[in-house]
């Protein structure tokens, strides 16, 4: 009997957008065969019998939640969306992809006031790091292209993502402030993690493969 026979099925979430193509070159490098152009689908659902999984492509914000209610077992999502998402999920692997960095950033001729706005994607980790900072700011939840808001007068200052840097510097933006590392995480439903054991436990050592420098989480 194949090892795949004894497996029960296992739901994955992915994430479509920033990290969706990183994350297939990882599938393909982890050794699961989709056997689908999952790049150019517009399929949501993807069956992959031969390796009893199946994929659901997903909104990066909503893996997160579709793992902690156990329609999938197992996602892909970037740390950015753990962390604002704050859902009840098991964090199993570092896929040391999709590497970026949350920052503060603001024009270079910005000048500090009593309470500042700044305009994020991201409030709950810009609200809790000006906190720990000790910083009265206003946050404004934005959806997107946050860099426009220093721009336009919106906000003096932004919390978002920086990968290569080009968005910033294409728009005379600088980075202020580090907040902390982004990396794309495995995470797992916590009672998938405990009923169906193996299945993780062997999508987890195909993703270990694919991982340049291998390491589960502490
Ligand atoms: C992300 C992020 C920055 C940009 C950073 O946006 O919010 O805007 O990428 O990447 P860079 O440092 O390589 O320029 P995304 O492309 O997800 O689009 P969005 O602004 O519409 O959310």
């Amino acid at each position: 009997m194949k090892e795949t026979e004894s497996l029960q099925k296992l739901t994955i979430a992915m994430p479509k957008g920033r990290i969706f193509e990183e994350s297939l070159v990882f599938l393909q490098e982890s050794g699961i065969v989709v056997g689908e152009n999952l790049k150019d689908s517009r399929k949501l659902i993807i069956p992959v019998p031969h390796f009893q999984m199946e994929f659901i492509l997903a909104k990066p914000t909503d893996v997160p939640t579709y793992v902690e209610y156990g329609v999938a077992d197992v996602g892909v999502v970037g740390k950015d969306v753990l962390l604002e998402e704050n859902r009840d999920v098991y964090e199993l692997l570092d896929l040391e992809i999709g590497r970026c960095r949350m920052v503060v950033a603001g024009l270079a001729e910005y000048q500090p006031t009593v309470q500042p706005r700044v305009a994020t994607k991201y409030p709950t980790i810009a609200s809790r790091y000006f906190r720990e900072q000790g910083q009265q700011v206003e946050i404004i939840k934005l959806n997107g292209s946050v860099e426009l808001a220093p721009l336009i007068g919106l906000a003096e200052r932004i919390v978002d993502i920086v990968s290569t840097g080009q968005t910033l510097r294409e728009n005379g933006l600088i980075e202020m402030e580090h907040i902390c590392d982004i990396t794309t995480r495995l995470i797992a439903n916590r009672s998938s993690y405990r009923m169906k054991s193996k299945a993780v436990e062997s999508v987890a050592q195909k993703f270990i493969q694919a991982i340049p420098k291998a390491g589960v989480l502490r």
